[in-house]
C-alpha cells in the first residue's frame, strides 16, 4: 500500500485494458488519479469504482490526438490537484494491417496522429508543471514492436519505434530536472485490442493459442502485468531509472 501516495498521475487511455488495469492499481496504492480516456461512459464508471474502494479519482474527456484538448485538461488537472507528479502515455490504437505500398497518407497519419503525436501533446504539457515541481515520472507505451518487427502494420511499428526513441531523447533533456522518462514494451497482452486483433483473423480460440505460443513463458500477459511495472517507474522506488526500457513481454523478445 501507499507506494505512490499523494502523486497526482495522468492516465491517458485510462478507461479500458492496460489504462485501466493502471488506474485502478495505482489509486490503490495512494495516487490521485486522473483518469483520461475519449470512452466518457467507462471512464466515468471507473472513477466511481475507484472511489467507492476509498481511493481518489476524477475523470477527463480527452483525445490525445487534440493538443487543444490536451493543453486544456492538463491545465485542469493541475487546478485541481496543485501538481503533476506521473504521466502516463498509454493511450494507443492499432490496425492498418496492410503492406506499406497499399497504405493511404491519411491511414497512416491517423495512426500517428494518437501513438506519436499523443505522446508529444501530453509530454509537452507536462512537463512545464513538472520542472516547476522539481521533478516527475513520464511513461511512455511502446511496444514489443518498438524492439523488434513484424509483417503486419508498417505503421504500428514506426511508431512505436518512435516513442521508444522519444523517451530516451527526453530522459537526457530533462534529467537535470528530476524528470525520468522511461519506455515499457509489453508482449501481447489480453485487453479489447487484442480480442479485436484476434476476431480479424477467423477462429479466436484458434488465433490466441498462436499468439501464446509466441511467447516462452507459454501464454500472453494480462493487464495487471503491465500495471505492476508501471507501479515500479511511476514511485520514488526506481528514482535512478531513467532512458530505460522496460520489457514485460513473457520472453517475446528475449
Ligand atoms: P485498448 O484498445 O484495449 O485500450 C486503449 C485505450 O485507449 C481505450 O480506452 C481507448 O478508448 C483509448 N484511446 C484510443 N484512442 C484514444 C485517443 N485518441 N485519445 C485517448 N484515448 C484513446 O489497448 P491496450 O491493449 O490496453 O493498449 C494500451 C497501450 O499498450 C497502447 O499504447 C498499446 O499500443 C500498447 N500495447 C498493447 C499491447 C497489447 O498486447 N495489448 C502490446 C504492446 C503494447
Amino acid at each position: 500500500m501507499n507506494r505512490v501516495k499523494d502523486k497526482v498521475v495522468i492516465v491517458t487511455g485510462g478507461a479500458a485494458g492496460i489504462g485501466k488495469a493502471t488506474c485502478v492499481l495505482l489509486a490503490k496504492e495512494g495516487a490521485k488519479v486522473a483518469v483520461t480516456d475519449i470512452l466518457n461512459a467507462e471512464g466515468k464508471t471507473l472513477v466511481e469504482d475507484i472511489k467507492n474502494k476509498g481511493g481518489k479519482a476524477a475523470y477527463w474527456h480527452l483525445d490525445v490526438s487534440q493538443e487543444t484538448q490536451v493543453e486544456k485538461v492538463f491545465t485542469e488537472v493541475l487546478q485541481k490537484w496543485g501538481k503533476i507528479d506521473v504521466l502516463v502515455n498509454n493511450a494507443g490504437i492499432s490496425g492498418v494491417n496492410k503492406p506499406t505500398h497499399e497504405i493511404t497518407e491519411k491511414e497512416w497519419n491517423s495512426l500517428m496522429a494518437v501513438n506519436v503525436n499523443g505522446v508529444f501533446f501530453c509530454t509537452k504539457y507536462a512537463i512545464p508543471a513538472m520542472i516547476n515541481a522539481g521533478g516527475g515520472s513520464i511513461i511512455n507505451f511502446s511496444s514489443i514492436y518498438g524492439l523488434v518487427g513484424a509483417a503486419d502494420s508498417p505503421p504500428y511499428h514506426a511508431s512505436k519505434g518512435a516513442v521508444r526513441l522519444m523517451s530516451k531523447t527526453d530522459a537526457l533533456l530533462y534529467a537535470k530536472n528530476h524528470i525520468r522518462v522511461n519506455s515499457v514494451h509489453p508482449g501481447f497482452i489480453w485487453t479489447p485490442m487484442v480480442e479485436t486483433f484476434l476476431k480479424q483473423q477467423g477462429d479466436v480460440e484458434t488465433a490466441r493459442q498462436k499468439l501464446d505460443s509466441l511467447h516462452p513463458i507459454g501464454h500472453m500477459g494480462d493487464s495487471d502485468d503491465i500495471a505492476y511495472g508501471i507501479l515500479y517507474l511511476a514511485s520514488d522506488e526506481s528514482k535512478f531509472v531513467t532512458g530505460a526500457e522496460l520489457v514485460i513481454d513473457g520472453g517475446y523478445t528475449a
